[in-house]
């Protein structure tokens, strides 16, 4: 085991995380994998290498994390960290006007505080590695989408932390890239549908009737997004280019959708960008109806 070779992915139960620690563990990496759930850790090592193992780690915890980096430190043997995957995320929306601010409070301690906290902790042993920080983003922190502005707030702060992370490491030796995608097929778009119905009985009657046919379209979106995502596995082939090319790029854009809104973002003035994200809702809404 090279100290290059190492990887921690927190979030790697289901999905994204779930994909990127068997893919790098297929092709060679020692990937500390971590997961919340005993069935997860049983089920990740059933299905990969030997050498693949599951950390126990809540990213909103202190103290799994502080045990989480003491067991990788012991696991390492005085060697450095290669690379940390800060992967770990969940979804949620709800209008503006209404979505308790509590909601918005529990994404950004998932998304934001506990990417945060995983990387401060385990700064020393990246940086005695001149290691790697793969920030998981997604294209939801450069263009926003109505009704699930808690998730973008919190996505755009990752972008924020992943810029600041990249200019305050120059010099130091260890790469910061953010990955950027758009719809991926996995069970977050099931669980966002869920958190979108629970929002929607936790609002007052005015706020239902103000936006409850919004809300019942975006629980169709969820839906359809699942359908037409891209598989995680393209994520995973983002995060290997993120780990294996010299210098990394800081930003990995994965699927159309993502490059699209991207593109739109960057070149068009947000009035009309504003007009052309709307009618595209409004035509889906038409469809889904
Ligand atoms: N799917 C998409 O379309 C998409 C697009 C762009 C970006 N992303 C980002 O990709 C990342 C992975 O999401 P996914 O789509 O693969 O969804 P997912 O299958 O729901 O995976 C989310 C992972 O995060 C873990 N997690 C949630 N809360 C946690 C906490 N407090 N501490 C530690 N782990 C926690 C989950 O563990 P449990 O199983 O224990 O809950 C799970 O392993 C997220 O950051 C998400 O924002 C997803």
């Amino acid at each position: 085991m090279t100290s290059a070779s190492t990887v921690f992915i927190t979030g790697a139960s289901t999905g994204i995380g779930e994909a990127c620690a068997l893919r790098l563990d297929r092709i060679g990496y020692t990937v500390f994998a971590g997961v919340r759930k005993p069935e997860d850790a049983a089920r990740l090592t059933a299905a990969a290498s030997p050498r693949l193992r599951t950390i126990r780690i809540d990213v909103t915890s202190a103290a799994e994390i502080a045990a989480a980096v003491a067991e990788l430190e012991t696991a390492l043997e005085g060697q450095g960290l290669g690379a940390l995957i800060n992967n770990a995320g969940i979804a949620g929306g709800g209008p503006i006007e209404f979505v308790p601010v509590d909601v918005v409070r529990r994404l950004f301690e998932v998304n934001v505080f506990g990417m945060l906290a995983v990387t401060q902790a385990c700064l020393p042993l990246l940086r005695a590695a001149r290691g790697r920080v793969i920030n998981m983003g997604s294209i939801a922190g450069k263009a926003v989408t109505p009704y699930v502005v808690p998730y973008c707030m919190s996505k755009h702060a990752v972008e924020a932390l992943t810029d600041g992370l990249r200019l305050e490491l120059a010099g130091s030796g260890i790469e910061v890239s953010v990955i950027e995608p758009g719809a991926v097929r996995t069970p977050i778009w099931e669980k966002g549908k869920t958190s979108l119905a629970d929002a929607a009985r936790s609002l007052p009657a005015v706020a239902l009737e103000r936006y409850g046919d919004k809300l019942r379209f975006f629980g169709k979106v969820l839906a359809f997004n699942n359908d037409r995502g891209v598989s995680p596995e393209r994520v995973a082939d983002a995060v290997v280019a993120a780990l294996r090319t010299t210098p990394s790029r800081t930003r990995y854009l994965v699927g159309r959708d993502a490059k699209i809104r991207a593109l739109i973002s960057r070149l068009l003035p947000d009035r009309i960008g504003d007009s052309l994200l709307l009618k595209a809702m409004a035509r889906l809404e038409r469809d889904l109806a």
